[in-house]
């Protein structure tokens, strides 16, 4: 079949979500003006944890994660959609270990009611499909940043043999008897989900597969160390070119989640607008190169120091700088809007050019009621710096606006209520926490 109307049913979708999306009525006060001092420790990231998880599928042994960022919802979200499948896991809050077992996958479907709270559950197409032949799982849902269709994901599973039906709003997906067979292919648009999910599926698939502008994510390299110690044979992670030599079984291990740069990004971006000193815990700013550079440009101290990184910013104002998101190694989109929030009260301007998803301005409009000065057209966004940010009351619209939105608040006159948080539990850990023991002023409040 044509893969091609599932954009626009999946499109009609996410519309659905986006309004639907008000559970949760916590809201977040924060009083802004004090400088960020002190030790924050840096949780497992949240992209890889999601894709180890989906992961556990292809084993019936047990996977054991450490470093894992059990408290995000997303995690909890996506433990419900495998628990659906068959999977028993437990969730270690205080050790920050997960532990997955996929004996004996006991459904193939993966529901609409819970593959609607996040678009990530598309992931487990690729492991049920490999390890069960077959796999149901509703057209996903996710947070607000425009179209994001899966046709990658499908037409490489139709690539490997399988036959794709979408029937009321799911995919109906059927490997070929003996299963999915190895193929050649080649990403149009590089695409992090369709890699992963590819290269899940190929590990147990027969023969081999390749993987051209496939992602280079760290989290995918993360993901493929943890399946290379379950068995998998794969070549190539880290390059646009992945080959998996397809395996009968793969076995249970054990594998610590990499550190999460996104979380380390924002609260860099954080230092360069409060100002002060942070060291962030048990991170890695190789996985940072394309952030660091403009915020060293900007004018800020960043130094790796063993498991840490020092981030500082005293006296003078950071600078304007330009930058662009793009795949990594460039600078990620997940940054986008904390970047955005520091420029707001640069010295002079700065441009800011989003390739990655159409619909990723959503905070812009929210920094201006705070008294940014911002003009976008298209896809590119032009900051000029102001003296001051001011305290409203505002609204979340995804994750990372979510976050860029408390920066905001941290540095704006008087008091700032930021509304729908809920986006923010998917992917900060202890947020109030971490930031309350850094000087911060900042409360969930109902
Ligand atoms: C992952 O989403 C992340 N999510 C996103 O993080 C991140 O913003 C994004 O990669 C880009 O880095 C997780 O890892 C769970 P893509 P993913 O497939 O895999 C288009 C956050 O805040 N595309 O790389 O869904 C797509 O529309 C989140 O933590 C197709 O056209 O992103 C987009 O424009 C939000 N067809 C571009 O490719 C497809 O089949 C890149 O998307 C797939 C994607």
């Amino acid at each position: 079949m044509s893969v091609e109307p599932l954009r626009k049913l999946e499109d009609n979708m996410n519309q659905d979500i986006s309004t639907s999306a008000t559970s949760g009525m916590d809201k977040m006060r924060v009083v802004g003006g004090v400088k960020l001092n002190g030790d924050i420790k840096i949780s497992g990231a949240k992209n890889a944890a999601l894709k180890h998880m989906c992961a556990s599928l292809l084993t019936d042994e047990p996977f054991i994660l450490k470093n894992m960022p059990v408290t995000l919802r997303d995690v909890a979200t996506l433990s419900q959609v495998l628990e659906a499948l068959g999977v028993q896991i437990n969730l270690d809050k205080e050790n920050s270990v997960a532990t997955l077992h996929a004996k004996k996958i006991t459904s193939h479907i993966a529901p609409y009611e819970l593959v609607r709270k996040m678009r990530a559950s598309i992931l487990v197409l690729g492991p049920l499909l490999a390890r069960q032949h077959i796999a149901h799982v509703s057209l996903p849902g996710g947070c607000a940043l425009g179209a994001r269709p899966v046709d990658l994901h499908l037409k490489g599973f139709e690539a490997m043999g399988a036959t794709i039906e979408l029937e009321d709003g799911y995919v109906k997906a059927t490997a070929p008897d003996g299963g999915l067979k190895g193929a050649d292919i080649t990403f149009p648009l590089v695409s992090v989900g369709a890699t992963e999910n590819l290269m899940m599926a190929a590990t147990l698939a027969n023969g081999e597969t390749i993987l051209r502008n496939a992602a280079r994510e760290p989290e995918i390299v993360d993901q493929g160390e943890a399946l290379i110690k379950m068995g998998a044979k794969i070549e190539g992670l880290g390059t646009s070119e992945i080959h998996i030599q397809g395996v009968q079984k793969l076995s249970g291990t054990m594998h610590s989640v990499i550190p999460d740069r996104i979380e380390t990004g924002t609260y860099m971006c954080a230092v360069g607008l409060c100002g002060g000193e942070l060291h962030l815990k048990n991170t890695r700013l190789d996985f940072l190169s394309a952030l660091i550079s403009p915020l060293k440009e900007a004018g800020m101290f960043i130094e790796q120091n063993g498991d840490d990184i020092i981030v500082r910013r005293n006296g003078a104002k950071i600078k304007g700088v330009d930058i662009m998101t793009e795949a990594y190694p460039g600078l990620a989109t997940d940054l986008q809007a904390q970047f955005m929030t520091m420029l707001t009260l640069c010295d002079g301007a700065g441009m800011i050019s989003e390739t990655i998803f159409e619909n990723r301005f959503m905070h812009v409009p929210e920094l201006i009621r705070m008294g940014a000065n911002i003009t976008v057209k298209g896809n590119s966004a032009i900051i000029r710096g102001v003296e001051k940010l001011k305290g409203a009351e505002v609204m979340a619209t995804d994750l990372r606006a979510s976050v860029a939105l408390v920066l905001a608040g941290l540095v704006a006159e008087g008091e700032t209520i930021i509304n729908r948080i809920y986006h923010l539990d998917r992917g900060y850990e202890n947020i109030v926490d971490k930031l309350t023991a850094v000087g911060a002023q900042i409360e969930r409040i109902k």
